[in-house]
């Protein structure tokens, strides 16, 4: 494993991060047992794994709490989050807090290193700054976190507008944020000034459905061709992505999607989500192999730079 500084926060964390929501929240979702996600998340910690993600709506909080038992509790960082906003409605800033209470409860443990709000979008954006993160920095006080941040939600701000606001305010010490190769924009949205400040980064959607499920990378290019988004010869071929597969370049799309984003400038920890022992090993290797080549990602710039909103879908349940 390799490790990194997570910003300016001191944290030391292995660049892999488990994502343990996502379509397939530790293997939950297709059925198998608490017993064998918690098998899931240690095989992911002897490997090296320091940074686990949760959140409370993702019902996995309990999988975390056990598996973490497995060592001392400062050998491990866990991240958790609420939401604000739900059915609808803005929670109170009570029902945020009884939240983080409930987290600690179901990781059984007395803090979280990383507590961020779930899911930001410009409309809840400035009640998160003005309205949440005064109260929980009380909690933070009381040493229930470690550190505050917050994750935007690519389905619902493809343009990055949260990310863009954030860099102005100074309260937040962990952003949660989506980068792939087809959604790059984060390269000037936010780590200019995540590296400048000193905030720790986290990337979700690296991989997501676009690039796992299959089919979906050819509709999706068909779409932006038909669209004049992209060169039509990108929808024409069977796999559009195949020129990344080479000789000293990716063994396939997903390898070449983990190494990509491991391998951006600003990017601390690569979070990756499964319930397959096979995909954690192949994940790691990817996340720890070399940049692609210099070719190869210049080539990804120059035809997928420009696109905003691809990609980013809701988790599609992973049951098989
Ligand atoms: N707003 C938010 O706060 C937010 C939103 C999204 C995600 N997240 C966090 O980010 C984490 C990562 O989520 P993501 O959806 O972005 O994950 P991802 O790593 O981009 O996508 C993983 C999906 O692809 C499949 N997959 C993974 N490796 C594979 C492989 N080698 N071969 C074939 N299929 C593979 C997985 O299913 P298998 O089970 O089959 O491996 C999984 O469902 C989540 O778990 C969550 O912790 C947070």
């Amino acid at each position: 494993m390799e490790y990194t500084n997570f910003g300016k926060t001191g944290m030391c964390v292995s660049v892999a991060g488990l994502g343990c929501g996502g379509g397939s929240r530790l293997g939950k979702n297709r059925g198998m047992s608490k017993a064998e996600s918690v098998a899931l998340v240690r095989t992911a910690m002897d490997l090296g794994v320091n940074y686990l993600d949760t959140a409370n709506s993702y019902t996995t909080e309990d999988i975390v709490g056990e598996a973490i038992k497995a060592v001392p509790r400062d050998h491990i960082f866990v991240g958790t989050k609420s939401l604000i906003r739900k059915d609808g409605r803005m929670l109170s800033v009570a029902e945020v807090v009884a939240s983080l209470d409930n987290s600690l409860r179901e990781l059984d443990t007395d803090y979280v290193d990383v507590f961020q709000f779930h899911a930001i979008t410009p409309e809840t954006y400035d009640d998160a700054l003005n309205v949440y993160a005064p109260a929980l920095l009380k909690e933070k006080e009381k040493g229930k976190l470690r550190f505050l941040g917050f994750t935007e939600s690519p389905p619902n701000d493809a343009n990055q507008e949260v990310l863009k606001r954030a860099a102005n305010d100074d309260v937040w010490e962990a952003i949660m944020l989506g980068f792939h190769m087809m959604h790059q924009n984060a390269r000037h949205n936010a780590f200019p000034y995540t590296q400048e400040k000193g905030i720790g980064t986290l990337l979700m959607f690296v991989v997501r459905s676009i690039f796992s499920i299959e089919g979906r990378l050819q509709s999706d290019m068909k779409e932006l061709a038909a669209e004049g988004k992209v060169p039509q010869w990108l929808a024409d071929r069977e796999n559009p992505l195949d020129f990344l597969i080479h000789d000293g370049g990716a063994a396939s799309v997903i390898d070449a999607a983990y190494r990509y984003a491991r391998h951006e400038p600003g990017a601390d920890i690569i979070l990756f989500g499964t319930g397959s022992v096979e995909h954690l090993k192949t994940n790691l290797a990817s996340i720890l192999a070399p940049p692609l080549p210099k070719q190869d990602t210049d080539r990804l710039e120059e035809l997928f730079g420009h696109l905003y909103g691809v990609g980013l879908d809701v988790p599609v349940k992973r049951t098989a």
